[in-house]
């Protein structure tokens, strides 16, 4: 009898390359534990992240897509990071309209200086708050 596999979520990470790329790239380094259900990916800034990206991971079948920029006040490109935040916060409403839950897209910020613990234990609170949603009901199986 086949035994039945526990929901691992796959979760889309958008990581600015100043911050939170570099805060991964140190707990990697730190050989930090954290989940491997993140699927990173590297932007310039968490305001170059087109919400067109995200909702395309999340019909692509997704089941959380994390934006990681800078802390406000320490974007490289000024307010980068103030415009993504609002931008998510509209794609949120977008998301209701497509009966998925609004919590499967998480805007962190997560500075360089920070570093390894805090993103070790984001990495850690996102993949939880998306295993309790459980699977993308527009899924793919992307299965690790
Ligand atoms: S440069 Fe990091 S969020 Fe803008």
């Amino acid at each position: 009898m086949a035994e039945e596999k526990e929901f691992e979520p796959v979760i889309v990470g958008f990581f600015c390359n100043w911050c939170t790329a570099t805060a991964a790239d140190l707990a990697g380094t730190l050989r930090m534990q954290y989940p491997a259900n993140i699927r990173p990916i590297r932007t310039m800034c968490s305001g170059s992240v087109d919400p067109v990206y995200v909702l395309r991971a999340l019909l692509g079948g997704a089941d959380g897509v994390m934006v990681g920029g800078c802390p406000p006040g320490d974007c490289h490109y000024v307010s980068g990071n103030l415009k993504a935040r609002r931008r998510m916060a509209i794609l949120k409403t977008v998301l209701d309209t497509l009966g998925l839950e609004d919590d499967r897209v998480e805007i962190k910020w997560i500075s360089a200086a920070e570093g390894a613990r805090r993103f070790a234990r984001t990495m850690n609170e996102v993949t939880e708050s998306t295993r309790k949603l459980g699977p993308n009901p527009m899924g793919k199986d992307w299965s690790i």
